[in-house]
């Protein structure tokens, strides 16, 4: 039997972790404070806010809610970002995507400070990243790396097979492993013979996007195996992009969805709030 990832157990050890540093903080005399912003009023969007706001009240985060309505032109948010951006009191900005389409969330994510970036998505944190200096952090693979670790999985010198290339999990996923020493290949839509390269992963990171895409054929005896997906399946039940039936007897280790990776995301971006302020 497989080693089952518990991403509640450990998100939950580091939300104990970083309520106990906040509170020294606040002893100290130092406050933490997150802009929530969200345009519209998206149902999923909603379910993601209100947790990140809830996570934020636990640990002892100030969260500065903008529920703004999806007519919100491009330059209003713009001014709302700058403004935040000047406030002495605001130490991280969160601007929840996806904007309506008449918005360029490019341009909005240009418009965070880097200093205030807690998703890690302004262009600068992205290339700290990519180039081994400090900065933020998307927080989805960033809880990946942190579940590796609280669980003793070794990256250096293993095989990291990514599957997806976005900018938020793939991309900087694949410069995460790299950073710990993983050999790292990138698979996505255009990829031959994804089977053949998922196959020789120490560990595969499933990010695809399809509810139990991946089976057992795509896996190594042994490989350990983190899905990123969620989705319902046809009897509303959640569940990921790895069929975890199929593939959880020939994995050393696997996370379960729901409670793997999902949890972890809302941690790092609490973790990314209490560095905003170091
Ligand atoms: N939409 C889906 N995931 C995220 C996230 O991590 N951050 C933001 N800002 N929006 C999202």
């Amino acid at each position: 039997m497989a080693q089952l990832i518990d991403g509640k157990a450990v998100s939950a050890q580091i939300k104990e972790e970083l309520k106990e540093k906040t509170a020294k903080k606040k002893e100290q005399g130092v406050e933490i404070s997150l802009a929530v912003i969200q345009v519209g009023n998206d149902p999923a969007s909603s379910v993601y806010v209100n947790n990140k706001k809830k996570a934020c009240e636990y640990i002892g985060i100030n969260s500065i809610a903008y529920e703004l309505p999806e007519e919100t032109t491009e330059k209003e948010l713009i001014d709302l970002v700058e403004e935040l951006n000047e406030r002495k009191d605001v130490n991280g900005i969160l601007v929840q995507l996806p904007l309506p389409p008449h918005i360029d969330e490019d341009k909005i994510i240009k418009t965070i400070s880097p200093k205030k970036d807690v998703d890690g998505f302004h262009p600068q944190s992205v290339g700290a990243l990519c180039i081994g200096q400090p900065g933020f952090v998307s927080c989805t693979p960033a809880g990946i790396i942190e579940l590796l670790k609280r669980n003793h999985i070794e990256i250096e010198g293993k095989e990291c097979v990514v599957i997806g290339r976005s900018n938020i999990v793939g991309k900087p996923m694949a410069l995460l492993l790299l950073r710990e020493n993983g050999t790292v290949t990138v698979t996505h839509s255009k990829t031959k013979n994804l089977k053949e390269i998922c196959r020789r992963a120490d560990i595969l990171i499933v990010a695809i996007g399809k509810p139990r895409f991946i089976t057992e054929e795509y896996v190594k005896e042994g490989a350990v195996v983190i899905d990123v997906g969620i989705h319902r399946n046809e009897n509303n039940k959640l569940c990921g992009d790895v069929d975890f039936e199929s593939v959880e007897p020939h994995c050393s280790a696997i996370t379960p969805v729901p409670g793997g990776v999902g949890p972890m995301t809302i941690a790092m971006l609490m973790n990314n709030c209490v560095e905003s302020v170091d």
